[in-house]
């Protein structure tokens, strides 16, 4: 097996917990990879020898970014709507309707081309491992297959049949209910590892406290662990049910109650509240407090939570821009959430950080510190680091 030593490197960041520093910064350090796996970390100046050598000239080396929440199966076109709403029309999840009849025309091909190319993009940008949810086919046949497709690119997979209530079964919702936690669930869940359901009440379209709970239930007996779409077009019952039944992940939490804080705070080792910027953004919401968040003890991710509707945007530097700049995050607890904040958002902990043993997912800045995520928002300054 192939051996390489890393150089060059002007700021290590391993968001590595065991360091006093959240971030683990590391000057004047060198990585070994070997076989897709980091092999040694160490002082430059003590590198073992090895086959060969990168020099990144001064560069600094992070773990590559861990992207927990994305809607990457669909079809269609919405910017339409996104120029609406930016003079005024505000979001309500009615445009989902659109995706999912452009996504049930599409064929496989198409779908799979479509998928290719964001995560490309996201790879491009620094991504190394992407979460990916169905929700834009909705009937058994769809969901089953925009799963599937998602299961091509990664393990990370959810079943999101909880969307919205499509247009077909409007007048019958609890009808429609049945399908999602019954026959849809079984078709399903082989190709999934979670179950998530936009708890909403706020949005006529989407689910309100008791059917989430019931979409949960039947998926956490199915095997399913559990995420939840929540308190994002206004206060309601999504955060405290999260971390009633112990979900891995609360995401958006754009409108927060005390008492909501308050729950993420004393749940933190279970829920994390994961913060999606670019929809505040996109959508012209207010951006939650995240700097009130980490003070009141709660573990927080960032994703890009990329989908057609409410930010359709692959790329985390900018959402550790926005967290910087709008959320009172620094740039290290912005870069920690998108990283081993997020990989503890899908209970994983292999990823998300640089340690001796884990998996070489690695991003290069071109800049000296981290803090150029944040400071040069647009720059196209992160690519990972293919070995
Ligand atoms: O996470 N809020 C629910 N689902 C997506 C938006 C879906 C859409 O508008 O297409 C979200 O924001
Ligand atoms: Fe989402």
């Amino acid at each position: 097996m192939i051996s390489t030593a890393i150089t060059g490197i002007t700021e290590l960041v391993t968001c590595d917990d065991s360091t006093d520093d959240r971030l683990g910064i590391r000057p004047d350090a060198a990585l070994v990879v070997q076989g897709g796996r980091v092999a040694w970390i160490g002082n430059a100046a003590q590198a073992p020898a090895a086959d060969r050598q990168i020099d990144l000239g001064g560069r600094t080396l992070i773990p590559g970014f861990v992207d927990s929440h994305s809607h990457l199966v669909f079809a269609g076109d919405r910017s339409a709507e996104f120029a609406a709403r930016m003079t005024g029309t505000p979001y309500d999840g009615g445009g989902i309707a659109s995706t999912v009849s452009a996504t049930r025309s599409a064929s496989d091909d198409e779908l799979r081309a479509l998928i290719g190319g964001r995560v490309a993009e996201m790879r491009s940008q620094g991504t190394t491992t992407v979460e990916i949810k169905s929700g834009y086919g909705l009937s058994v046949p769809d969901e089953t297959r925009a799963l599937r497709l998602a299961a091509e690119i990664t393990s990370e997979t959810t079943f999101l049949g909880a969307h919205v209530v499509p247009p077909e079964w409007r007048d019958r919702r609890a009808d429609y209910l049945t399908l999602v936690t019954g026959e849809m669930l079984d078709a399903a869940a082989p190709y999934a590892r979670w179950i998530d359901v936009f708890c909403e009440p706020a949005s006529p379209y989407a689910f309100d406290g008791d059917e989430a709970r019931t979409v949960l239930g039947a998926g956490r007996r199915a095997g399913l662990e559990l995420r939840v779409h929540g308190n994002q077009l206004g206060p309601g019952p999504g955060v405290q049910l999260a971390v009633e039944l112990g979900a891995a992940s609360v995401d958006h939490c754009t409108y927060l109650s005390d008492a909501d804080v308050d729950a993420l705070s004393a749940a933190a080792s279970t829920t994390v509240a994961t913060l999606l910027p670019g929809v505040e953004f996109c959508t012209r919401s207010p951006f939650p407090d995240g700097a009130r968040l980490l003070a009141a003890g709660v573990a927080i991710a960032l994703a890009t939570d990329c989908n057609p509707g409410t930010c359709y945007s692959s790329s985390m530097p900018f959402m550790i821009a926005l967290a910087v700049r709008e959320m009172g995050l620094t740039p290290a607890q912005a870069l920690y959430a998108a990283t081993a904040g997020s990989a503890r958002s899908l209970r994983r902990h292999d990823i998300g950080r640089i340690r001796v043993d884990g998996p070489a997912d690695l991003a290069v800045i071109d800049a000296p510190s981290h803090h150029h995520l944040a400071y040069r928002p647009g720059v196209p300054l992160v690519r990972t680091l293919e070995l």
